[in-house]
């Protein structure tokens, strides 16, 4: 069955999606155990439930500290056996409970490469600056914002006239191969095998 991985997100949900298709045709060896969510509207939640996937959504304002939540979320994580945390569009640094215990065990992705763009709106700070390439970086969480070991990059050129829409979908094709590929490469613990 592979590893167990925990999908953290915030959004629309597409790389969860992609995930879960790769799982399904067999691309991607991994079991998707749960969802984490820190915004009950988020479209993100309904397509977890089309998948049937485990789901836990909380409110971060109903807690007395980013600890706080995140010792309740790991908890789970580790009833649960989690190898892996997968964040996919989850919009909020990941804080010292989380990062200790699942050291070189949290991954992202994010729409630029990095070292450019961190942060917010890498699509926008891309146009800003007139680049002419952008892309994607999977990369290993540490306790800086998008700082951490990048894993794999991919470019994606932006042509004369792109809209940011444009930039946008080119940019998640290329997420959605990318991430899929990125996690069936992760190291599986021996304990698992
Ligand atoms: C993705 O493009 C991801 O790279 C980005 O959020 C989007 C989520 O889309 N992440 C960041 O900007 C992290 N700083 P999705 O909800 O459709 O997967």
């Amino acid at each position: 069955m592979g590893m167990k991985l925990a999908v953290f997100a915030s959004g629309t949900g597409s790389n969860f999606d992609a995930i879960m298709k790769a799982v399904k045709n067999g691309t991607l060896e991994a079991d998707v155990s749960l969802l984490v969510c820190d915004k009950i509207e988020a479209s993100v939640v309904k397509k977890a439930q089309q998948h049937l996937i485990d789901t836990v959504v909380f409110n971060p304002k109903c807690y007395e500290s980013k600890a706080a939540y995140e010792e309740v979320l790991l908890k789970d994580l580790q009833s649960r056996g989690i190898d892996y945390v997968i964040l996919a569009g989850f919009m909020r640094l990941i804080g010292p409970t989380l990062l200790e215990a699942y050291e070189h065990r949290i991954v992202n992705i994010h729409p630029s490469l990095l070292p450019a763009f961190p942060g917010k709106d890498a699509i926008g700070q891309a146009l800003e600056k007139n680049v002419k390439v952008t892309g994607v970086t999977v990369h290993f969480v540490d306790n800086g914002m998008d700082t951490g070991p990048i894993i794999d990059q991919e470019a994606v050129r932006v042509e004369e006239g792109d809209t940011r829409e444009a930039v946008q979908k080119k940019i998640q094709q290329v997420e959605h191969k990318l991430y899929p590929r990125v996690i069936q490469s992760l190291p599986v613990k021996e304990e698992s095998l």
